[in-house]
Order: C-alpha cells, then structure tokens, then sequence
C-alpha cells in the first residue's frame, strides 16, 4: 500500500464526524502551538455538516485554538450566501456563528463576483500549502467540484479557477489539484452506500482517471476516513490500508 495512503473505516457517518473533528483539533493544536497557525480549507457537500456542527459545540468550541485558526473552502457554489447551496452559507449557520474567531481568520471564496475574478481574488489570498485539506467525494468521483473530463482537471499553474457543473449546475470556484497536492494532509471523509462503488473504483482497483483519484499530495499525506457504508464493497486488505 502506498506509504503515504491510509485508510480508515468507522462504524457510522456519527463517528466519521467525530473522527474528522478529532483529527482536526489534535492538528490544530499542534500547528499552532508550532508555529501559531493552521491553515485548513473545509469541504462542502452535506458529508461534513455532522463534523461542523461539533466545531460549534464543545469540546471543540472551546478546546480548539481558533484564534490561530485559519479557514478556507476547497470549492464553493457562486450562489447568494443565503441559498442552501453556498457551502459557507451552511458554514455559517452550522458552528462559524458560535464560534469566537477572528473574522479575519474566515476566508469564504467570493462566489457573489463574476466566477473568474472570484477565482483570480481568492487565489491571492492563499500564501501557500495547507496544513489540511478536507475533501468529499461524489459518487461520479468529483471532489471539490472538479468534475470528471473537465478542463480544470488539466489545469497545472493555477490554484483556483472556475467551472460550470455538479449539482446544483451552477458556476463554482474551485481549488485546483496542483493546489490541493501540495498540502501537509488530505483527508477525505466519505459516508454512504451510494458512494461505495467509486471508493472501490478508486481505493482498489486504482482508478486514477477520477478527480478523487488524482489526489495525490506531493509531500504530504492522504488519509481517507469511510464509513461502512461507504466501505461496504471493499476487499478486507484494501480496507486495512
Ligand atoms: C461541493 C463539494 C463536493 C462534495 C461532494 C460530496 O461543493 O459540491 O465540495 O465535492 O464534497 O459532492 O457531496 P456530499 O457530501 O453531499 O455527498
């Protein structure tokens, strides 16, 4: 198994939350205490509103050291923030309203400007590699909203850009793979029956034409948290990463 590929399965979507939230507490205390910051960007999709919810209550409100804490998003829909579909509009009423945080330490993509200069903006933002990043995965095998044959696959300078697709078919910004690759740790969460056929497409039979399967951190680490659902078709060596 690829050394720098682990895998980890969990009963239910209940402790795949808490093992994500877990991760990213031991993660943060740690960077921060190392060198006063942790840069993470979150997923959207609705796996990890379980995981976001428990941001906002304690022990994580408050054992997580948030001051130092800095978020970003992977993708996001270029929908009002209000609109069910924009991932920091979702953010926002799951815990980022209960936490004490530094508003400059929240880094939503500017999904309300035209896609391209919301692209161009946001990538200013972005210093450098993230200590962490979370990813999702649909079951045709996006993640983020790279979506499988589009351009942005190919894309191999640039850190952010835009696209047209998914579900809901909107505009979206999206962080690109040279991007994504270059972070410390890349933790995909995934949950359900529904995705278990491209985990197995992509963790056993190594599908790496699927944009989940392009992910492949440069230096980092790649840990994918299942669910048994998820990792329900998966022979028991391939589960035992
Ligand atoms: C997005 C997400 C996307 C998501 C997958 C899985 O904004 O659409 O970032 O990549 O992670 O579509 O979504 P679910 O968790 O809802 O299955």
């Amino acid at each position: 198994m690829d050394k720098k590929r682990d895998i980890i399965i969990v009963k239910t979507s209940e402790a795949l939350a808490e093992k994500g939230a877990s991760l990213f507490s031991e993660m943060a205390l740690a960077s921060t205490a190392e060198k006063d910051r942790f840069t993470v960007a979150l997923s959207g999709g609705s796996t990890p509103r379980k995981m976001h919810v428990m941001f906002g209550q304690d022990p994580y409100r408050s054992s997580i050291p948030w001051n130092g804490v800095h978020l970003f998003w992977g993708d996001e829909r270029c929908v009002p923030e209000t609109s069910r579909w924009s991932n920091y509009g979702l953010a926002k009423g799951d815990f980022l309203e209960r936490l004490d945080i530094p508003v400059e330490n929240i880094h939503p993509m500017p999904g309300h400007l035209p896609p391209e200069e919301g692209a161009s903006l946001y990538e200013k933002e972005i210093t450098g590699g993230f200590d962490l990043v979370f990813l999702g995965l649909g079951s045709d095998g996006h993640t983020a909203s790279l979506f499988p044959g589009h351009t942005a696959l190919e894309e191999r300078r640039r850190w952010v850009v835009a696209v047209r697709g998914g579900r809901p078919d909107v505009h979206r910004l999206t962080m690109t793979l040279p991007l994504i690759n270059r972070a410390e740790k890349v933790v995909f969460l995934v949950s359900g029956a529904e995705k278990a056929e491209v985990v197995k497409s992509i963790l056993e039979d190594g599908n790496s034409d699927l944009p989940a399967g392009r992910v492949s951190p440069v230096s980092g680490t790649l840990l994918w948290v299942l669910d048994w659902e998820a990792a329900s078709l998966l022979k028991k060596e391939t589960a035992r990463g």
